[in-house]
């Protein structure tokens, strides 16, 4: 089965070290393997407003509800590229997980059966050396994932602070070498775990 990358951009600016990071990642797939990009800055999503519990949501027809929606159910992976912000992700990319709220609760979307077995990446650039500090957007993903019934190839981490300063992080790039060609096992809740 070909496998499609979807590469969504959390970074509330353009050629970030996120993104630098998840590019150098990506130059390892093979040919055959399709890439999408998508910024959420330059897709912005409405805020989400909860209407699970008062009335059906409606699958979106147009703008970036409807393209990021589109695009997440095509693909095989899913790799989140957020900055860590305030140790979590950032606000645009809270909000597009928060759609999945929504989307979960869509007829005829079908989201958690869709996702379920999909995996999901994660890319993330920090300005902290000490990289424990981003274990709560890790948790994040990998619990997102977990519950989805998704696997979890875990998360990407580089070092940076001004864009750019990520290409210096020379133990980043090593890792971004191989980032993909890492096994993903089914992401469990830290419960879970044996
Ligand atoms: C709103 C905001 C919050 C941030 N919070 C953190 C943080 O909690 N820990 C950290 O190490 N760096 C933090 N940073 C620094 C960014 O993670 C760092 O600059 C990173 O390289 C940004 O990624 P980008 O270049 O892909 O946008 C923050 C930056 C911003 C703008």
């Amino acid at each position: 089965m070909t496998r499609r990358f979807l590469f969504v951009l959390g970074s509330s600016r353009g050629d970030g070290n996120t993104e630098l990071l998840a590019r150098r990642a990506a130059e390892q797939l093979p040919a055959g393997v399709e890439q999408r990009w998508i910024s959420l800055a330059e897709h912005p999503l409405p805020d989400f407003e909860d209407l699970r519990h008062d009335s059906d949501h409606v699958r979106p027809t147009e703008g970036p509800a409807a393209l990021l929606l589109d695009a997440t159910l095509a693909a095989t992976d899913l790799v989140i590229a957020s900055p860590l912000y305030w140790y979590s992700v950032s606000a645009h990319t809270k909000r597009y997980l928060d759609h999945w709220s929504g989307w979960l609760r869509t007829p005829g979307v079908d989201f958690k059966a869709t996702m379920a077995g999909r995996t999901l990446w994660g890319v993330s650039a920090l300005a902290h050396e000490e990289t424990v500090v981003a274990d709560p957007l890790a948790g994040t993903l990998r619990n997102s994932a977990a519950y989805l019934g998704m696997r979890f190839g875990g998360v990407l981490l580089g070092n940076g602070s001004k864009p750019g300063d990520v290409l210096h992080d020379t133990e980043a790039l090593a890792r971004a070498k191989t980032f993909f060609g890492q096994d993903a096992p089914p992401a469990r809740f830290p419960y879970e775990e044996a």
